[in-house]
């Protein structure tokens, strides 16, 4: 694919001596959806740590907008268009909710997040708190806030509807899609399935580190998502 945003080819990575990652290619056009899907433990978070610095490459390339990113450091990532929320220690929990949304950003233009909060006021009431007073879900709302409010052209969520209550869910399929309609592209890990089905183009199913499926996600029914997928 010519036209992709974010390409990845011959991904191998690991830590220390045990590569994770045996050989993972893919892509992710404009205003389009990854989503990735497997069991626990099969490389998923690698290949997301993988694609933004966290994790040196042994083998492959990554590229955002042609440009190669090998010497790309995290943040330099997320200066050239890549935003990254991780599965795991999502938020600053010693800061407020408040705090956590603007920290990291120059401008307090307040449209950044204006439909994720209209959606989600949870988060408004709770603005001056600590952010470690939230549920593990309501942090995974925060982070996924934050995330989007980056307006990044691709952006890398892992497992972001983990604890979160269905009617957010709901909330966060619409926000991806509204993201989505202006263009912009994401990287999904999942384990609802639900869920990345309805905001997925593209699945890619990995296994020990290895692609077992990919493709658009019209062509694989539910079912045998399911039956391939999960424990
Ligand atoms: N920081 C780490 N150090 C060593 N091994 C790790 C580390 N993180 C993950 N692993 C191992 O890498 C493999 C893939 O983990 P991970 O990418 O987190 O899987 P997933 O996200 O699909 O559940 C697992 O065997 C896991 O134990
Ligand atoms: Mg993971």
């Amino acid at each position: 694919m010519s036209t992709a945003l974010l390409k990845f080819d011959d991904l191998v990575c690991g830590y220390g001596d045990t590569m994770v990652l045996r050989g993972l290619s893919g892509a992710v056009g404009p205003g389009r959806v990854l989503g990735v899907l497997g069991r626990n433990g099969v490389g998923k978070t690698t290949l997301m740590r993988a694609l933004t610095g966290f994790l040196p490459l042994r083998e492959g390339a990554v590229t955002l907008g042609g440009r190669d990113l090998a010497r790309a450091l995290p943040h330099q990532r997320l200066a050239l268009g890549m935003a990254y929320a991780p599965q795991e220690d999502v938020v600053f929990g010693d800061l407020s909710v408040q705090e956590n949304l603007w920290l990291h950003l120059d401008d307090r233009d307040p449209d950044r997040y204006a439909a994720c909060l209209a959606l989600f006021p949870r988060l408004v009431e709770r603005t001056s708190q600590r952010a470690g007073s939230l549920s593990g879900g309501e942090r995974k709302l925060l982070s996924f806030t934050r995330t989007l409010g980056l307006r990044a052209a691709l952006s890398i969520l892992d497992e972001p509807t983990e604890g979160v209550q269905p009617e957010n869910i709901e909330r966060m399929v619409a926000l991806v899609r509204a993201r989505k309609a202006q263009g912009a592209s994401f990287v999904i890990v999942e384990q609802n399935l639900e869920f990345l089905l309805a905001v997925a183009d593209d699945l890619m199913a990995i296994d020990h580190g290895e692609c077992l499926l990919k493709g658009e996600a019209a062509e694989f029914g539910r079912e045998a998502l399911e039956a391939h997928l999960m424990v």
